[in-house]
C-alpha cells in the first residue's frame, strides 16, 4: 500500500486506496470495529490509476492491489479463526527480521524501491517457507489455511522480485543475494523476541 502511494498512483487512488485500508487501520490501530466491520472489505471498487509521469506502469500497480487485496482477506480469514478460539486480538510490536533488512537499503531512487521490493520478497518467501514447516504440526483446519497462505507467499515473492527486475532493468542477482546473507543472519542468529519471522529463541 505504501510502495505504490508512494511511487505510483495519482491522487485521487491515492486516497482510494487509504478509504479501502481505513476500517483495516481503524482495527488494528485504534480497536475500532469488529470482524463484521470488515466483512467484504478486502474488495476495491475503484480504479487505482498510475500517475502520468510515472515511471512505474500499471502493471506494478495491478500486482499489488491485487497482492493487498490477498493480504487483507488473510486477515480477515485469521480473525476469524481467532474469534472462533475465542483469541482476543491484541496488536504485537514488530520483530526485529523487516526493521533489520530496512536498515540495509540504499537511499537513493530508483534503488531504494528496488531494495524494497526485494526485501517484500525474502519477507514473503520466508513466510511461505515457514508456513510449510509449521502446517504438519497444526490441527487440521489451521494445517489447510497455512498451505493456502503459503501459496499465495509463493506467488507474492515471485512477483515482488519480478517487479525488481522490470524497474531495474537489468540482472539484480547480487542484489538479492546482498539481501540474502543479511537475511540469513537475522533468522540464524539468536533472537530473544519469539515472532513468525525471529531468529533462533536466545
Ligand atoms: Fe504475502
Amino acid at each position: 500500500m505504501y510502495l505504490i502511494r508512494k511511487y505510483a498512483v495519482d491522487t485521487s487512488s491515492a486516497s482510494n486506496l487509504l478509504d479501502w485500508f481505513k476500517p483495516y487501520e481503524d482495527f488494528a490501530y485504534r480497536k475500532v470495529g469488529s470482524l463484521q466491520t470488515l466483512k467484504g472489505k478486502s474488495h476495491i471498487s475503484k480504479a487505482i490509476m498510475a500517475k502520468s509521469d510515472s515511471p512505474y506502469s500499471q502493471d506494478l500497480i495491478d500486482k499489488m492491489v491485487l497482492l493487498i487485496k490477498e493480504e487483507l482477506h488473510h486477515f480477515y480469514q485469521v480473525l476469524e479463526i481467532m474469534q472462533a478460539r475465542d483469541i482476543a486480538y491484541e496488536p504485537i510490536p514488530a520483530s526485529r527480521y523487516a526493521k533489520g533488512l530496512i536498515s540495509h537499503m540504499t537511499t537513493h531512487e530508483p534503488q531504494t524501491l528496488i531494495d524494497k521490493l526485494i526485501i517484500g520478497a525474502y519477507i514473503e518467501a520466508r513466510s511461505c517457507e515457514r508456513f510449510a514447516k509449521l502446517a504438519p504440526h497444526m490441527d487440521e483446519d489451521i494445517a489447510k489455511f497455512y498451505i493456502s497462505l503459503l501459496r499465495s507467499e509463493a506467488r507474492h515473492y515471485q512477483d515482488y522480485l519480478a517487479l525488481a527486475e522490470a524497474i531495474a532493468g537489468h540482472n539484480i542477482d547480487e542484489r538479492i543475494a546482498y539481501f540474502g546473507r543479511l537475511e540469513a543472519d537475522l533468522i540464524s542468529s539468536p533472537d530473544s523476541d519469539f515472532k513468525f519471522h525471529s531468529g533462533i529463541p536466545a
